[in-house]
């Protein structure tokens, strides 16, 4: 696969949370005029990536081609404008003969498909996994990533296969990121249906931690802040995905953002923590009673934390740091030593600064919320 392409995950928004197949050019460049418009681009959110259901049917020579229709102008028109405001261009396909929705898949034009996508000036592919039955996972996705590697044009790759088979052992060197599990859905701990909640993402994509680091992440799927949870739920979320350096893909309308949720997704302080250049997921270090303690080392010698309450009411706890919290992290060798060390506490969600971490404090974390942390060096 290319390197250097995404050394710090991912950030941008994709169509298929909140639209689905619903989705059109008019719509795509009023989400690229809001993305800038709302100062959501020079946050880092760059990628501005199109899901399933933008293709027409291939031409008599193969060549894939929009949706007439909903897409006039035609991609590389919609590629050029979203790189005429500084940011890249994302299209969707699948390993199948088809997509989940029945629109083609590049089964049989890996190398077809690949060279089109850089004729528009796409920069991002998510490929899908509709079909499976047809092809072995892992040399479907490395022949796209050959296809794509061979057009010479910089493109990163997302492999959209759910992690059912083998994925921890090949994707790494196969993706610049990889979904760990199934669709996330905008519900926190619990799903009325096939969509995954907020909680069992957080638990799965933890099972993969060694697997990640600087151009292949692990993909616990795009953010659902926005789409109708509490802005609590949503904070968490957003929270977890940042310890866990998650790609920052944001899947709401951004034309239409309550202030909050605008707040959540735009908070400097917490994208700093993803975007950390150390490229280390975050660890948890103890779960108990609902109550979930996450740490990530960063680059500086600091360190993020957070505690998650996963219960619906308010707790109250107590963080005594060098007793309960020392601790080195095999993965990354570092340790938190807070018996010698003392760090600044910077409240990532109030913005403020907050003591430090030589005297034990008690405090409250709001039910389904965290309080999140850089613990400065
Ligand atoms: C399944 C994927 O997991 C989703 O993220 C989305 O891309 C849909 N397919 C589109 O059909």
């Amino acid at each position: 696969k290319q390197e250097g392409l995404v050394m710090t995950p991912p950030m941008g928004w994709n169509s298929w949370n909140k639209f689905h197949t619903d989705i059109d050019e008019e719509k795509i460049k009023g989400i690229v005029d809001a993305l800038v418009e709302t100062g959501l681009r020079d946050a880092g959110y760059i990628y501005v990536n199109l899901d399933d259901a933008w293709h027409g049917k291939r031409d008599s020579l193969g060549w894939i081609q929009c949706d007439p229709v909903r897409f006039p102008s035609g991609m590389k028109a919609l590629a050029d404008y979203v790189h005429s405001k500084g940011m890249k261009f994302g299209v969707y396909s699948d390993a199948g003969e088809q997509t989940c929705a029945m629109y083609p898949g590049s089964r049989g034009h890996e190398y077809q498909d690949a060279i089109q996508y850089a004729k528009w000036g796409v920069d991002y592919l998510k490929f899908d996994w509709f079909r499976q039955d047809l092809v072995g996972a892992e040399g479907a996705y490395t022949l796209m990533r050959d296809a794509l590697y061979s057009t010479g044009r910089p493109i990163v790759f997302s492999i959209c296969e759910w992690g059912e088979n083998g994925t921890r052992k090949w994707a790494p060197r196969t993706g610049h990121l990889w979904r760990t599990g199934g669709d996330i859905g905008a519900y926190f701990s619990e799903s009325p249906c096939h969509e995954k909640p907020i909680l069992w993402c957080i638990e799965n994509n933890n099972t993969y931690r060694e697997c990640a680091g600087p151009n292949a992440w692990n993909d616990p799927d795009n953010l659902e802040v926005g789409n109708g949870m509490s802005i609590n739920q949503d904070r968490a979320h957003f929270s977890l995905w940042c310890m866990m350096a998650a790609p920052l893909i944001l899947g709401n309308d951004v034309r239409n953002m309550t202030p909050e949720v605008l707040a959540i997704v735009s908070n400097r302080e917490a994208i700093a923590i993803d975007q950390d250049s150390l490229g280390i997921q975050g660890l948890r270090v103890k779960n108990e009673n609902g109550l979930q303690y996450w740490f990530k080392p960063l680059m500086n010698g600091d360190w993020a934390f957070c505690v998650l309450n996963t219960n619906k009411i308010p707790a109250q706890i107590t963080l005594d740091w060098s007793k309960d919290f020392n601790f080195t992290d095999e993965l990354s060798r570092r340790s938190t030593d807070f018996s010698n060390i003392t760090y600044g506490i910077r409240n990532i969600w109030t913005g403020k600064n907050d003591g430090k971490t030589d005297k034990a404090r008690t405090i409250t974390v709001p039910g389904e919320d965290v309080v999140m942390y850089r613990l400065i060096r």
